[in-house]
């Protein structure tokens, strides 16, 4: 090309020019007009209208407009929620609409030392509503919805002793009585013939973990996983337990709380102190103090407080040691009294258990209803057996067995299939070899729950 008429190229040059200026333009005005910008002044705006004076009108003209974060190291987390949920700390946004209202509960859990993400799941450090609530592809931690956020908490708390949590307790409560364990580990514990659980949560949305309760089949061809009978609240329940199985560790900080006063930590203080030797609970235990069972009827709460930080101070001249109990567990130990009804006593003290309690106490930790039913009474189908049975019900082992041929039974098991090949159809269920996780004291009281089973007045039919 010749240089000689660079005339030529101007009006090149002016479209050029002219583009460029375009996309300028075009970027600053998205960048102006980005949502969380709208959000901000949206905020700064209602500020003004609150202020009265002309100071904290000022105050409010100057807060700047610019991307909000929280830093947490420990967490291995960067949260940017707070860009648009900017009162989350301001008790006066209480019931203001979303994203500009108070946040419940945080002075328990200080954003500055916990953020956002912890709890609700989503893309901390994103400042796009869509990219931040996590509904974006290739993110693979959506928020949790709000109805299941119960199932954060477990991450630092124990399930059963949170009453902030009782979603979550009930969970575990529905995972532990219905056998899961027989055919699943979870913390180490239970069976091999489904996946271990520990990150489950991590992995399965709750759509995917319901329609899977409802009939596993339907999600996982040839699952060999029963359909599981729930309540819907059960349903609901135990999704969100298994969310909470993420598998998340976290440093000592988070966790220092991990028992949150309640009357489980209460019931394990009350087997710990030996309280048993003097009061008693169902009948069972020492006349020195008088039985316990009703005295939330009897006393108020802040009555048994003070009686537990010092007994003579009420009773003078009482004979009950003062235990020197922090004010935490004076707290659990009164909830564990006043709720005695809701509790199931057996299986809160083992002591005092017969052979026949301890053992259904094991069939149940170890998950044998998984396969064998409630209480042994039957019903779980075998997929895959040729024969199309069920898993045999347990009321008449009593009839075919001796104590050490039944121990030796469950012990090794029969018809051990090994490592699962996952082209090949699922085979039958199979009754696995107990002998490694139980102990032989366990299987003696073990045997004995199992000849509980055979229904009374049996005998008496020829
Ligand atoms: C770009 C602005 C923006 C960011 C960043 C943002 N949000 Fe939101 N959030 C909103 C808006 C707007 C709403 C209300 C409308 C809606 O639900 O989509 C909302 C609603 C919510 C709700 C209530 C949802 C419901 O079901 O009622 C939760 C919980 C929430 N946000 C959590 C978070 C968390 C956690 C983060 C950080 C990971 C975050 N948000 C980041 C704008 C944002
Ligand atoms: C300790 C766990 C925890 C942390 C940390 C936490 N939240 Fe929440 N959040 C909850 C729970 C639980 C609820 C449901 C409260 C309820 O329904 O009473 C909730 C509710 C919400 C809602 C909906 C409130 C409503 O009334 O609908 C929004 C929005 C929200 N959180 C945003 C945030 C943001 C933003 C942060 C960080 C600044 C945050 N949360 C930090 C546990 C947490
Ligand atoms: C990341 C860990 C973590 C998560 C997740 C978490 N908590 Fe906490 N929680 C703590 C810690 C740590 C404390 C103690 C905070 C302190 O003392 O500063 C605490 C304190 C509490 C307390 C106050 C206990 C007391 O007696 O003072 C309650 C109640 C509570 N949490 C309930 C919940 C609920 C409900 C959830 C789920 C929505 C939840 N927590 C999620 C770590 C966590
Ligand atoms: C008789 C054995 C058996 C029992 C009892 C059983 N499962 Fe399963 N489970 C399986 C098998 C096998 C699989 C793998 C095939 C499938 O996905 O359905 C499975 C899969 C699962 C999965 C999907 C895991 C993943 O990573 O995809 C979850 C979640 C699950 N089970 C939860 C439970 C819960 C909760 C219970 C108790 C209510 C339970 N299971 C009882 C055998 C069982
Ligand atoms: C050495 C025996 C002894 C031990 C151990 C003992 N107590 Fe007592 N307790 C008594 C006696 C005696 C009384 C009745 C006098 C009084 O009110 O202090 C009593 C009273 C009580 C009361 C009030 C009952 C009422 O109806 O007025 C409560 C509650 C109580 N004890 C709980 C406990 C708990 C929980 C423990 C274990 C942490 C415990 N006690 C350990 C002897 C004992
Ligand atoms: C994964 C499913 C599964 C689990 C979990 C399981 N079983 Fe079994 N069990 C079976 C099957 C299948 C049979 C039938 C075996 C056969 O006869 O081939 C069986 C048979 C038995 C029998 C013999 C019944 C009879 O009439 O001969 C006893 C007793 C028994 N199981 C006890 C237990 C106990 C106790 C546990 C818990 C520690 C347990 N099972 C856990 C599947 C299971």
């Amino acid at each position: 090309m010749s240089l000689e008429n660079p005339r030529r190229l101007y009006p090149a040059f002016i479209l050029l020019g002219a583009a460029v200026c375009i996309l300028v333009a075009a970027a600053y005005y998205r960048d102006e007009f980005r949502q969380w910008k709208d959000i901000q002044r949206q905020f700064i705006r209602e500020e003004m209208r609150r202020a009265s004076t002309p100071q904290q009108r000022l105050l409010a003209r100057n807060i700047p407009v610019q991307i909000r974060q929280v830093v947490l190291p420990e967490l291995r987390r960067v949260d940017r929620c707070t860009t648009c949920h900017m009162a989350v700390e301001d008790p006066s946004y209480g019931g203001f609409p979303q994203p500009l209202a108070y946040h419940p509960l945080h002075d328990q859990h200080p954003f500055e030392r916990f953020g956002c993400t912890v709890c609700h799941r989503g893309q901390g450090h994103a400042t796009t509503t869509a990219d931040a609530h996590g509904h974006v592809p290739y993110w693979d931690q959506p928020m949790l919805p709000l109805r299941y956020i119960q199932a954060s908490c477990g991450q630092c708390h124990e399930a059963a002793d949170n009453p902030a949590a009782p979603e979550l307790a009930r969970g575990e409560q529905v995972f532990e009585s219905n056998g899961c364990r027989g055919c699943h580990k979870l913390g180490g514990v239970g069976g091999v013939i489904g996946p271990e659980l520990d990150r489950v949560g991590g992995r399965r949305s709750a759509d995917w973990l319901m329609a899977h309760f409802r009939s596993p089949a339907s999600v996982t061809p040839d699952s060999a996983m029963p359909p599981q009978k729930f309540s819907q609240a059960d349903l609901e329940a135990i999704t969100l337990f298994m969310l909470s199985q993420t598998g998340a560790s976290m440093t000592g900080f988070y966790t220092s709380m991990k028992v949150v006063p309640s009357a489980a930590q209460g019931r394990h203080l009350f087997q710990q102190k030996g309280c048993i030797g003097c009061h008693s609970l169902g009948g069972k235990g020492g006349s020195i103090g008088p039985a316990l069972d009703d005295v939330g009827m009897r006393r108020a709460p802040e009555w048994i407080m003070r009686h537990f930080r010092d007994p003579q101070s009420v009773t003078p001249g009482s004979v009950m040691p003062k235990f020197g109990f922090n004010e935490s567990e004076v707290l659990a130990l009164t909830e564990f009294l006043l709720h005695l009804r809701d509790q199931n006593l057996a299986l809160s003290l083992p002591s005092l258990m017969s052979p026949v309690e301890r053992g259904k106490e094991i069939f149940r930790k170890f998950g044998c209803a998984g396969c064998h039913g409630q209480d042994g009474k039957g019903g779980v189908p075998n997929p895959n057996a040729k024969t199309g049975e069920q898993v045999p019900a347990l009321l008449h082992v009593a009839d075919g067995y001796t104590r050490e041929e039944l121990v030796k039974f469950i012990t090794m098991g029969r018809h051990q299939v090994d490592a699962l090949d996952a082209k090949r159809p699922a085979p039958p269920l199979y009754m696995p070899a107990w002998g490694a996780v139980i102990e032989p004291a366990e299987m003696a009281d073990l045997a004995s729950y199992i000849f509980s089973l055979k229904p009374k007045g049996d005998d008496l039919g020829f």
